[in-house]
């Protein structure tokens, strides 16, 4: 067996000061050993070191200008311009010139949820996963342009197979398999509070999905990019894998987006709860940018109007469109890694398994927002909350499988409410309506739902 990989990973280890992971290649038997030296052979340990080096900065902010950021709401356009936007949205849609990205490579560790994250179902009367409601949203838009849209999926090492066995399994909830480019995201070492690397119970390197800001590299990487060329794409439609209201590619925003004609757009929603965990737009030093939630020091948080309104109400709900040509052009560029602390479990230097009960671990995580700074201007459109945004994140409480299903009943009533269905044929029903009927609340007849 070669040995060259071990003497030289056995090098990397010294120079960086990772004596304890010597032990344990040591011992492992050979095989495992080449594979444990090629992880270690992969690290960008000046890259981990520079990381660290900032984590105490990003909560700061000391030394930036924070100010509001120029916004259009969706609202204040009459019905023309609304409909202008959306068939402009639409000629995009029939030409083919829009994919989308679902980032669902996290590890949704606050849900506790076996699986990935997208195969959850919010307990609707359809028993739909996030997974199923997205992809028919998707055929209800391609059938009615006439073209299928191209979704990506990106994925994590952790939950890449059973991603793909769960659609396979549904047969892609009728969706063209060839429309659907499964791809997985970057990863980085886990490494404990004094930098060193953490390892598997397995004897390999504890690796983490490094953030949703590592998918332009990760397109790049698995050659998606080069497949959105090829089909001739101009805008990426991004949105996170968890929100159970998410308008995939819609038509409205695409077209508003397309005629400001900015490097990337983003939709927002008023954030009313201070304490909401979700980031909010800004200018930083007159850069577009994104304070997330845990990083924002309370004198910009809590900062009000004078009707006492929040003054950061850009409420940031990961709903963003990219030109093609931007995400190229940045595919490579170096945005910072985020610290957190995080309980994770590991095996020590005698083989032991370690179950930790408070924060142990830093993960280092790149945020797609981080790109924003690099566009001149970001189109920022301020949409409904109600119509837009059912995260689910936790397993109960606020932000959870059952606040999201809520969310759902409540806006596919509000549909049939419009249509002049009443309160009381309403009542005690368990309303749903499937994608593959109505996207927007559009094509609903009152007579349909008259209980008799
Ligand atoms: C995220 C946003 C936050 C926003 C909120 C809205 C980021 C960094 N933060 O916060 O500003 O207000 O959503 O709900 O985006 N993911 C990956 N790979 C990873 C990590 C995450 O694909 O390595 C995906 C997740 O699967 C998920 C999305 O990114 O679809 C967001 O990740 P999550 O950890 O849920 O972010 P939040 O903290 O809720």
């Amino acid at each position: 067996m070669d040995q060259l990989p071990i003497r030289l990973a056995e090098a990397k280890l010294r120079m960086y000061e990772q004596q304890h992971v010597l032990e344990m290649l040591a011992n492992l038997p050979e095989q495992d050993k080449n594979k444990l030296a090629a992880q270690i052979l992969e690290i960008d340990f000046e890259r981990i070191a520079k990381a660290l080096a900032g984590r105490s900065e990003t909560k700061k902010l000391n030394n930036d200008t924070i100010s509001s950021i120029p916004f259009e709401d969706w609202e204040d356009f009459d019905q023309g311009e609304k409909a202008a936007y959306t068939e402009k949205g639409w000629e995009l849609l029939r030409a083919g010139k829009a994919g989308v990205i679902v980032v669902a490579g996290g590890q949704g560790s606050r849900l506790d949820h076996d699986g990935p994250k997208g195969t959850l179902d919010i307990g609707l009367p359809s028993h739909k996963s996030l997974f199923q409601l997205q992809a028919e949203r998707l055929l209800y838009l391609s059938r009615k342009a006439g073209k299928s849209i191209p979704w990506y999926i990106m994925t994590s090492p952790d939950n890449h197979e059973a991603t793909k066995a769960f659609f396979h399994s549904l047969q892609y909830f009728g969706y063209p398999s060839k429309d659907c480019f499964f791809f997985q995201q970057n990863t980085m070492p886990a490494l404990d509070h004094d930098g060193k690397l953490l390892l598997s119970e397995d004897g390999t390197l504890m690796l983490a999905p490094s953030g949703n800001g590592e998918c332009f590299a990760s397109l790049k990487r698995t050659g998606a990019i080069a497949d959105m060329k090829q089909r001739g794409l101009e805008w990426l439609f991004y949105y996170n894998v968890d929100n159970a209201l998410i308008k995939v590619a819609d038509p409205a925003f695409i077209g508003l987006a397309a005629s400001r004609n900015q490097m990337v757009a983003t939709k927002v929603i008023e954030k009313t709860d201070v304490d909401e965990k979700i980031g909010v737009l800004c200018l930083k030093n007159d850069r577009p940018a994104v304070l997330e939630y845990n990083e924002i020091p309370s004198f910009i948080k809590d900062k009000r109007t004078n009707d006492g309104r929040l003054f950061y109400s850009l409420g940031h709900i990961s709903i963003h469109l990219f030109k093609l040509n931007f995400i190229e052009e940045h595919a490579d560029t170096d945005i910072p890694f985020h610290v957190a602390s995080k309980k994770m479990k590991y095996m020590d230097a005698e083989g032991s398994i370690i179950t930790p009960t408070e924060p142990n671990a830093y993960k280092l995580e790149r945020f797609i927002f981080d790109f924003f700074p690099l566009a001149d201007e970001v189109t920022v459109v301020q949409g409904t909350r109600e119509e837009e945004f059912a995260p689910v994140k936790n397993k109960s409480g606020e932000d959870s499988p059952l606040s999201a299903r809520k969310l759902v009943q409540s806006l596919h009533r509000s549909w049939l409410r419009t249509v002049g269905v009443s309160e009381e044929q309403l009542q005690g029903r368990d309303i749903e309506i499937s994608p593959l009927i109505s996207y927007n609340g559009e094509g609903l007849k009152a007579e349909d739902w008259s209980s008799d």
